[in-house]
């Protein structure tokens, strides 16, 4: 048997290659972890200029092609602010910023506070960062009581519903009047509610026609011009009264500036919900809706958006763009 015998110097020699090595390893292992770390997303977002609690939020919420898409714009503080957003679309967050960055400080017309990014988020998901009438599509028929006609979503000269029944002048005033008849079956509904609780709610206005609507808004157009017009009547084919789910009520002993005052008014305010029916152009939301505040015009979606609305405080138009719309 042959012994080896390892000389003292050499057991040093030995020890010191052991702790090369493991030195060398162990700087290998950590180089690639950094490697491997500045990989990351978290890494990324973080040297782009995200603060730590952004980034966190962006990694829960984003996936792999999003994060791409951040990772390729400017650092801006305010999209992880708009994603947190109830109603944000991702589809338009380019939209959000140039509008954001292009008012921002400003007040909105007729309200009294600067823009927030909730504003930014409802104009931009309803188009109102446009000009109304521009950019306008056909508006989307198949959602039937959901549908949306609004200044960008266009119902064409000859839409007209299929199923319009001719409204008893018990409950409305003028000359055949007409509304689709699910509307009018609520509507109904909706009447004899409130006259248990002692209130008469009229119909004054319900389907109107292209024609009629046609004339209606050239008759404003010669006594207010076209701007106040724009602000008060649709113009031909863009009304809801054409989709046949839209009411203009009234009372007794009421007009259209006095209707807001009236306790048939007040039990909307809090009923109509339940029938369907929303306020649809409501005061603070013009810039919203494109309209002056109507306390008499009721357009009827359907109890469940009906309610949501009512519980959320949005306008149709915002409800739509966010739940129905290209779906
Ligand atoms: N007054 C409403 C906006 C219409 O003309 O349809
Ligand atoms: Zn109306």
């Amino acid at each position: 048997m042959t012994k080896i015998r390892l000389k003292k110097g050499n057991i040093g020699i030995a020890i010191g290659v052991v702790v090369v090595l493991v030195v060398l390893v162990a700087g290998l292992f950590r180089w690639k972890q950094t490697i491997d770390y500045q990989k990351t997303y978290e890494y990324q977002l973080q040297k782009h200029g995200y603060s730590e609690e952004d980034t966190a939020y962006l990694l829960e919420h984003l996936n792999d092609e999003q994060l791409e898409n951040i990772l390729d714009r400017d650092v801006d503080e305010n999209i992880p602010k708009f994603m947190k957003e109830t109603y944000y679309l991702e589809k338009n967050l380019d939209a959000y910023l140039t509008y954001f960055h292009e008012h921002e400080g400003e007040t909105i017309e007729g309200l009294d506070r600067t823009l927030t990014l909730t504003d930014v988020v409802a104009i931009v998901n309803v188009h109102a960062d446009k000009e109304w009438y521009t950019d306008y599509t056909n508006a989307d028929i198949s959602k039937d009581t959901s549908l949306l006609a609004n200044k960008f979503h266009y119902l064409g000269e000859e839409y007209e519903p299929d199923d319009l029944v001719e409204v008893s002048n018990w409950y409305a005033y003028g000359d055949k009047p007409m509304l689709r008849k699910v509307a009018y079956d609520e509507f109904i509904g909706l009447y004899n509610a409130a006259k248990e609780d002692g209130q008469d709610v009229i119909i004054n206005s319900s389907y109107r026609d292209y024609q009629y609507q046609y004339d209606l808004y050239n008759r404003y157009i010669s006594w207010y011009g076209q701007k106040k017009t724009d602000e008060m009547a649709a113009r031909p084919g863009f009304s809801e009264h054409q989709t046949g789910l839209t009411v203009d009520v009234t009372t007794y002993g009421a007009n259209e500036n006095t209707f807001q005052d009236t306790e048939e008014f007040a039990w909307l305010q809090n009923h109509a919900h339940e029938y369907g029916f929303i306020l649809r152009y409501p005061e603070g939301k013009e810039y919203l809706t494109g309209y002056e505040y109507e306390s008499w015009h009721y357009r009827y979606v359907g109890v469940d958006i009906a309610t949501y609305i009512y519980e959320h405080d949005i306008t149709f138009d915002e409800y739509y763009a966010f739940f129905l719309e290209g779906e």
